[in-house]
C-alpha cells in the first residue's frame, strides 16, 4: 500500500492532487454536517507539513458535466479555510489550459480547491483524455476519498494511470476498519440492520451471514420479516415480493449458524407525527404504522451486543426524526458506546443516515471507527470490489 504518510516520502515542492469527497449537505449556502471535511483535515496537515502544494479536487451533488451555480465548492472551500485557520485560494473556473499556470503559482505548503469537478463532462465518463489532462495539473495524486472510491470517475480510477498515486490517511483507516470488521473479526461478531428496504441489504447480509454470529434486524425491513412470519404490522412500510429473499436469509442462517433476531415489541402511532403507544406483536392493529422497536426488544438487542466483542451497525431502528421515535436508535447508540468504552470492542458504524443520527446524538466519537461513506460502505460490506481502491492496489 502507498500512503501519502510514509514518513520517507520527500513532498517538499511538489504538486499534490489530492481528491477528497467533500459532498456535504449545503441548505441556503451553508453546510450543515462537516465531518466529511474534518476528517480530511489530518491529511492536509501533512501535506503543509512537507511543504507539498495542495491541488484539492472534489464533487458535490450530481450536476452531470454541466455548471450548476448551488453546486459550487465555494462555500465549502471558505468552511475549510476557517476549519484549517489558513487561506485557500478558490479557482471558480472549470479545468481549461489557463489551470496549469495557475496551479503553478501556488506557493510551497499553500493550498487551492479547483471548482466541482462533475462541472467537466469527462469526469463521471471517466474519460482517459480527462484524467490526463488533470493528471497534467499535478506531480503526485492521493486518494483521501474513500465515499466516492465505488464510482469509476476520471478522479478517482482513470487518474492513477497517469501518475503516481497514493493512499490518504483517512481512506486507509477506512479500509483498515472495514477489513477488520469484515475479515479480521473478533467473536461473537452482531451486525445490526435497518433501514426501509431489505432487499437493498440483501447483498451485505448474505456476504455477512457466513462471518457473523448475529443479526440483528430494525427499522422498517423488519416490517418485511414480521408481516412474512405471520404478524399483523397494520399501515407499516413494508416490501413486498421479498418471500425468496426472506427464505434465503432464514436458510443462509441455519446453514451458517447465525442467529436472526427481529422485534418482539414495536412503538406504533397513528401517524408519522403522533406520539408513540409501545405494542407487543399480537396487539397491532390494521391502522398502526410501526415507527421505532419496542422496549423489550431493546432489552434483546442489549442483552446480544453485551455478549459481543465485535459489533457493525448500519441504519436507524425507527423514525429517529420524530423524538416520539427515537428511543430505540438512541438506545442502541448508548449501549454500543458503553460496551465499546468498558470492554474496548471493535465498534464501527456508517451509511448515509446512520451518520445523522450519530450526529443528532452526538455520538460520533463514540464507536472505534464511523464510516462517513453511504454507497461505498455497503459495497465494501457486500464484498465488492471499489474501482477507486482497485486503481490503487
Ligand atoms: C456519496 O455521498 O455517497 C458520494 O459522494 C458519492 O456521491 P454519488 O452517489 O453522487 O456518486
Amino acid at each position: 500500500m502507498k500512503k501519502i504518510s510514509d514518513h520517507n516520502l520527500k513532498l517538499k515542492n511538489k504538486k499534490i492532487l489530492l481528491r477528497v469527497d467533500f459532498n456535504v449537505p449545503i441548505k441556503d449556502g451553508s453546510i450543515t454536517e462537516t465531518s466529511r471535511i474534518e476528517k480530511i483535515i489530518p491529511t492536509i496537515k501533512l501535506l503543509i507539513e512537507k511543504e507539498a502544494k495542495i491541488i484539492i479536487i472534489s464533487h458535490v451533488g450530481r450536476p452531470k458535466g454541466k455548471v450548476v451555480k448551488e453546486m459550487s465548492l465555494e462555500p465549502i472551500s471558505k468552511k475549510l479555510a476557517s476549519l484549517l485557520n489558513r487561506n485557500i485560494l478558490f479557482n471558480n473556473k472549470i479545468l481549461n489550459e489557463n489551470t496549469i499556470s495557475e496551479v503553478n503559482k501556488i506557493p510551497n505548503g499553500s493550498i487551492m480547491m479547483l471548482e466541482n469537478i462533475r462541472f467537466n463532462a469527462g469526469e463521471e465518463l471517466n474519460d482517459k483524455e480527462f484524467a490526463k489532462k488533470l493528471s497534467n495539473l499535478g506531480d503526485l495524486y492521493v486518494n483521501d476519498a474513500f465515499s466516492v472510491s465505488h464510482r469509476s470517475h476520471a478522479s478517482v480510477e482513470a487518474i492513477t494511470k497517469y501518475m503516481p498515486s497514493y493512499y490518504g490517511i483517512q481512506i486507509a483507516e477506512e479500509i483498515n476498519a472495514l477489513t477488520k470488521i469484515t475479515s479480521d473479526i473478533k467473536k461473537p461478531v452482531t451486525l445490526i440492520i435497518g433501514g426501509s428496504k431489505i432487499s437493498t441489504k440483501i447483498k451485505i447480509i448474505n456476504n455477512l451471514i457466513k462471518k457473523f454470529n448475529n443479526i440483528i434486524i430494525v427499522g422498517g425491513m423488519a416490517n418485511t420479516m414480521l408481516k412474512y412470519t405471520g404478524s399483523n404490522i397494520g399501515r407499516s412500510i413494508c416490501e413486498h415480493d421479498c418471500e425468496s429473499l426472506i427464505k434465503e436469509i432464514l436458510q443462509n442462517s441455519n446453514k451458517y449458524n447465525c442467529k436472526i433476531t427481529c422485534p418482539l415489541d414495536v412503538v406504533v402511532s397513528k401517524s408519522l407525527e403522533g406520539s408513540g403507544t409501545n405494542k407487543d406483536l399480537k396487539e397491532i392493529v390494521e391502522d398502526d404504522i410501526i415507527l421505532d422497536v419496542g422496549s423489550k426488544t431493546i432489552d434483546s438487542i442489549r442483552k446480544i451486543i453485551n455478549e459481543s466483542n465485535t459489533v457493525l451497525w448500519n441504519g436507524p431502528a425507527g423514525y429517529f426524526e420524530n423524538p416520539n421515535f427515537q428511543n430505540g436508535t438512541k438506545q442502541i447508540l448508548e449501549i454500543i458506546e458503553q460496551k465499546t468504552i468498558k470492554d474496548n470492542i471493535f465498534s464501527v458504524a456508517g451509511g448515509g443516515e446512520t451518520v445523522a443520527a450519530i450526529n443528532k446524538f452526538n455520538k460520533l466519537n463514540s464507536f472505534t471507527f464511523v464510516s462517513t461513506a453511504g454507497g461505498a460502505f455497503l459495497e465494501f460490506l457486500e464484498g465488492k470490489d471499489l474501482p477507486g481502491i482497485n486503481a490503487l492496489t
